[in-house]
């Protein structure tokens, strides 16, 4: 099995980094799909056809919630900077130029 996305031999790569790396293009792959599906369902003018792509649409999201959560836990980086960001409220800049403060970036 080989991606064309590795940048280096694959046989220089830590088995972690390898599986890193296959859940990282499977995100990327479900939130196109999550794209994909949500243009067509726009220009699509059969409201049966419509439904069952926004359907579509909404499974890739829990498969990409679901990779996401993988990568969150076991790469530990991630895990910080998700703990971080997500479900903050008021701006993000603003948010990141507080975060770096506090962690001395
Ligand atoms: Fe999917």
């Amino acid at each position: 099995m080989s991606s064309e996305a590795l940048h280096v031999p694959r046989e220089k790569l830590r088995r972690e980094t390898l599986n890193l790396h296959y859940a990282i293009t499977s995100l990327q792959e479900e939130f196109d799909a999550v794209d994909w599906y949500r243009q067509r369902a726009d220009d699509c003018d059969d409201p049966s056809l419509k439904a069952i792509l926004l359907h579509n649409a909404k499974e890739e999201l829990e498969h990409a919630s679901m990779i996401l959560e993988w990568i969150r836990r076991n790469d530990p980086e991630v895990n910080e900077q998700l703990k971080e960001y997500l479900f903050s409220e008021g701006s993000i800049v603003g948010h990141e130029e507080t975060a770096s403060e506090k962690h001395g970036l």
